[in-house]
């Protein structure tokens, strides 16, 4: 009996080894507005929230992510940049430079950015500026520090000439135990 024990230990351990192996299920957005259309996550990310949010949203929706650069990075600590070259850039409107983004193939472009100033960041204004939205829809999500998405989907809809843009995710920092479910909740919500 004991022997026989001993041989099912090993088999017992292989089928544990296959069920951690499997990765955590990520509940796929249960939005039919979303089939066959081209989905591209942009968004700007200085220090990490708003990437992490952009990569739950990703999970959820798939399509195609990436984080829109701008040409000059901001350097510095908190304080230089936040009193210094950002807070310059959004009270200016100052539009800066942003590497190539070509977004002519997609259909839904979920829009990131942090509060900047009340306002979303400069790159991001430029990636909405530069491109051509015309028949696009443009769904926008929001980090911030405590004072709230702002007007910042009004701003994004100005800015993305010809999109539709959809009811914004605005969440405070990278969120917390129940951004995921409220996550879900405002992706199956929306009517694309
Ligand atoms: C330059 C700068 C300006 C900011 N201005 C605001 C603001 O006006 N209101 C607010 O609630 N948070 C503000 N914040 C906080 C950020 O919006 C918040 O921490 C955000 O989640 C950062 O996103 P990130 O980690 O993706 O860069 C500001 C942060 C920085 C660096």
């Amino acid at each position: 009996m004991a022997k026989k024990l001993l041989l099912l230990i090993p088999l017992l351990l292989v089928i544990a080894g296959i069920a951690f192996a499997v990765p955590a299920n990520i509940t796929k957005v249960n939005n039919g507005g979303l089939m066959d259309k081209k989905v591209l996550v942009a968004y700007f990310s200085w220090s990490g929230n708003t990437k992490s949010i952009a990569e739950k949203i990703h999970k959820r929706v798939g399509g195609d992510i990436f984080s829109i650069e701008p040409v000059t990075p901001y350097e510095g600590d908190y304080n230089e940049v936040t009193y210094g070259i950002a807070r310059e850039q959004v009270t200016k409107g100052i539009h800066p430079g942003i590497t190539n983004t070509d977004i002519s193939s997609y259909d839904v472009i979920f829009v990131g950015t942090p509060v900047w100033w009340y306002k979303m960041t400069p790159p991001v204004a430029t990636f909405l500026a530069e491109n051509n939205f015309e028949g696009k829809i443009v769904v926008p999500f929001v980090t911030h520090g405590g004072g709230g998405g702002y007007s910042i989907d009004k701003d994004m809809a100005q800015l993305a000439k010809g999109a539709n843009v959809l009811s914004s995710f605005v969440v405070y920092g990278k969120g917390n135990f129940s951004t995921d479910k409220e996550l879900a909740e405002w992706l199956n919500g929306l009517e694309f």
